[in-house]
């Protein structure tokens, strides 16, 4: 085992491991010897996801069919990873299927968006950090949207669950770094994934040519985990990227993000 596997391992849960980020996670902390426990709702392409892993590496990797906006979702993780030593928890499913403006949708479908990214990722911090702290050793890594900066019309309640995540992660990374768990809000912009291929396709929107490829993104958030509270992908720690907190800096922001959606809209 390395140093990383050591401090982290011998169990990593992702959540939200089927396919783009979170599967890269799971090759990535398979080949460095990680035992897994992928949680998503499809039940065949984590099987195929684990069964591969398995077949490539000396690893355990279980599965596990939860839906995230479920209430019992932190409930059946913790049974499911009972007796198994998680030392790794990384919170990936958080992209919005709505691709609506807020009145637009049912408010049962905000309540699941609110549900997965803020109820279930809080508790499932909540549940899996203390044992972390006992042990004086862990890692827990929020993946997190630039939408977190600002608000902007489509994407409401998304962007609000991410500014939640941010702030939250960062506030349990000053609490529980000096106890050595260590947290990360790993803020991400456009990568290839199917989900985000697919809400581009309903929103009659063209693929972005600069999209970040989900290894890659994998590769540096496992990396930061211990360089926390926040990491953006694609910028330096002391660049100001999406920062800008005056009342006139945030009118602007949302305003710019407003004309992109009108595009967007139009185009949809
Ligand atoms: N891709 C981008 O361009 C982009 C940009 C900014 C931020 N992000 C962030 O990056 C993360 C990954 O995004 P993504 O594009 O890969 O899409 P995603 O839908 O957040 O993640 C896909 C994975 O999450 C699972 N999942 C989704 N909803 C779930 C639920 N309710 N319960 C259990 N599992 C669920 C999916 O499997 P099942 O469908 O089988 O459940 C799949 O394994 C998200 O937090 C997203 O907000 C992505």
């Amino acid at each position: 085992m390395n140093d990383f596997a050591e401090r982290y391992g011998p169990w990593a849960l992702i959540a939200g491991a089927s396919e783009g980020t979170g599967a890269s996670f799971a090759r990535q902390l398979a080949e460095q010897g990680f035992n897994l426990i992928l949680v998503a709702r499809r039940e065949a392409p984590l099987e195929k996801l684990a069964s591969a892993l398995r077949d490539a590496h000396p690893i355990q990797c279980i599965t596990a069919s939860i839906d995230l906006s479920g209430d019992q979702a932190v409930e059946t993780m913790r049974k499911v990873a009972a007796g198994r030593e998680v030392g790794l928890l990384i919170l990936n499913a958080g992209a919005d299927p709505n691709s609506s403006m807020f009145l637009e949708n049912n408010v049962a479908n905000w309540e699941e968006l609110v549900m997965r990214n803020v109820l279930t990722m809080m508790r499932a911090c909540h549940r899996f950090a203390q044992p972390m702290r006992k042990r004086g050793h862990g890692g827990i890594m929020i993946v997190g949207s630039a939408a977190c900066y600002a608000g902007a019309p489509g994407i409401a309640v998304y962007g609000a669950t991410k500014a939640f995540d941010l702030v939250f992660s960062e506030a349990l990374w000053a609490e529980l770094k000096p106890q050595g768990v260590d947290v990360l809000s790993y803020v991400i912009g456009s990568t290839d994934t199917p989900a985000h291929r697919q809400l581009m396709e309903q929103r009659g929107m063209r693929l972005p040519a600069d999209m970040a490829d989900a290894d890659d993104v994998a590769r540096l958030g496992l990396e930061h985990l211990s360089k926390g509270p926040v990491k953006n992908f694609g910028l330096a720690d002391d660049e100001a990227g999406h920062a800008g907190l005056s009342a006139a800096e945030r009118r602007e922001r949302t305003l710019a993000f407003a004309k992109q959606s009108i595009a967007y809209d139009a185009k949809a």
